[in-house]
């Protein structure tokens, strides 16, 4: 019996749509940018937004990496692009594929608040959380998840495997 960590596609679209009603029970009838961190939650972000209709969706990205081609965070997030829409005095969603050791979301939490949003929340589908490293939390979380290299649904290992529509452990 293979022993590999795997979450399946109907239990990943079951809690990207339980998040969603969560999201419009805090937002119904409000306008909320969400802005997805490229590249691992472009599929995320995809799926969240479609099961939302309550709430005025607006979409922007930005884009920030640690990892590169490492399985080791380098522990310096390089910010790539930025956002481009402006997002003062606006409800700013920020969503994430993986919350792992807290680096990035830190990071990004930072940067937009800098923008001076009117709200700020985060959002992430899998929260690694016993590899955290700084103290931040997710306000919408999906699935706290065991500390294993996990690839799939927006989620890589050297770029590739981003494709796959579950998420399932990489073993060497
Ligand atoms: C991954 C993931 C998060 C971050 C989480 O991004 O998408 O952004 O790492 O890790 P942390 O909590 O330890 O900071 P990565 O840098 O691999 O870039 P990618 O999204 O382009 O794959």
């Amino acid at each position: 019996m293979e022993d590999r960590f795997i979450l399946s596609q109907e239990a990943i679209q079951e809690k990207v749509k339980e998040i969603a009603r969560q999201i419009e029970r805090d937002y119904e009838g409000k306008e909320v940018v969400f802005v997805g961190v490229l590249k691992g939650a472009f599929i995320f972000l995809a799926d969240l937004v479609r099961n939302i209709e309550k709430v005025d969706v607006l979409i922007d990205f930005i884009k920030v990496s640690s990892y590169g081609a490492s399985t080791e965070t380098s522990g310096v997030v390089r910010l790539d692009f930025d956002t481009t829409m402006n997002l003062e005095g606006r409800h700013v969603i920020l969503v994430e594929d993986i919350l792992d050791t807290g680096l990035t979301l830190r990071y990004l939490k930072e940067l937009l608040e800098k923008k001076n949003p009117l709200s700020l929340r985060i959002a992430v589908l899998l929260d690694k959380f016993e590899r955290r490293k700084v103290q931040i939390e997710a306000d919408y979380v999906g699935f706290r998840v065991p500390d294993k290299f996990l690839v799939g649904y927006g989620l890589d290992y050297a770029e590739r495997y981003r494709n796959i529509p579950y998420v399932m452990e990489l073993k060497e």
